[in-house]
């Protein structure tokens, strides 16, 4: 894991300069289709929030939600604070949450699913803080041929760091404890939404 925070704590200074210019639209339109369940949300968990560019969208998305975005590396969050200097942020690995079961009713991973290491366990430490009925929604406004091949080419600790297929998600994801309730693996897209089961 510390080639991996080094790799992020790295790479910190320069992503949001790779980012590109219609970044803010384009997050938008990947949260659009999930605007009435933000909107109902209480807690709202982001991990691997980056330089924190979805924090002002999903404040807006989810205006009466308590917010809290994790990441880890600590240059990315410097950058974060920058952008928002209220957010709720802290330094964490997904595996390893410091926050108290059922803390949240909504938890977004997007464009960081691919970087678990052990995804199994990650997901299970989701479903940990989710509360019963919660939602776990996996983002990314690219396929998942194109995020492998775009970890591959920049090789290093994040070479093998790939999306599963929709079917071995939905495995994942009813191992760990959630029912896939959608799942969109295709060209254009990768998006899951899992809900935490309740019994
Ligand atoms: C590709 S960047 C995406 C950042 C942001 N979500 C965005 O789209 O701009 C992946 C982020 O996930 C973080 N990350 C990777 N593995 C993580 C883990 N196990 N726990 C928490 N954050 C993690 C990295 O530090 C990095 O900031």
């Amino acid at each position: 894991m510390d080639d991996l925070r080094a790799f992020f704590e790295r790479l910190a200074e320069e992503w949001d300069a790779q980012q590109p210019p219609d970044r803010e639209e384009r997050l938008r339109r990947l949260l659009e289709p999930f605007g009435d369940l933000l909107q109902q949300a209480q807690a709202v968990l982001e991990v691997g929030t980056g330089t924190g560019a979805l924090i002002p969208l999903l404040r807006e998305s989810a205006p009466t939600a308590r917010q809290v975005s994790v990441d880890l590396a600590h240059g990315m969050l410097q950058r974060a604070r920058k952008r928002s200097p209220e957010a709720w942020l802290v330094q964490a690995d997904a595996h390893y949450l410091p926050f108290p079961p059922a803390t949240f009713d909504r938890v977004i991973c997007h464009n960081t699913f691919p970087h678990f290491r052990d995804k199994p366990a990650a997901l299970a430490e989701l479903a940990r803080v989710l509360c019963p009925g919660g939602c776990l929604l996996i983002l990314h406004d690219l396929g998942r041929e194109q995020v492998n091949a775009i970890h591959q080419g920049v090789g290093g600790p994040i070479g093998n760091d790939g999306l599963p297929s929709g079917d071995e998600l939905v495995y994942l994801l009813q191992a760990a404890g959630f029912s896939p309730l959608e799942i969109e693996d295709s060209a254009e897209r990768y998006r899951a939404i899992g809900q935490r089961r309740t019994g």
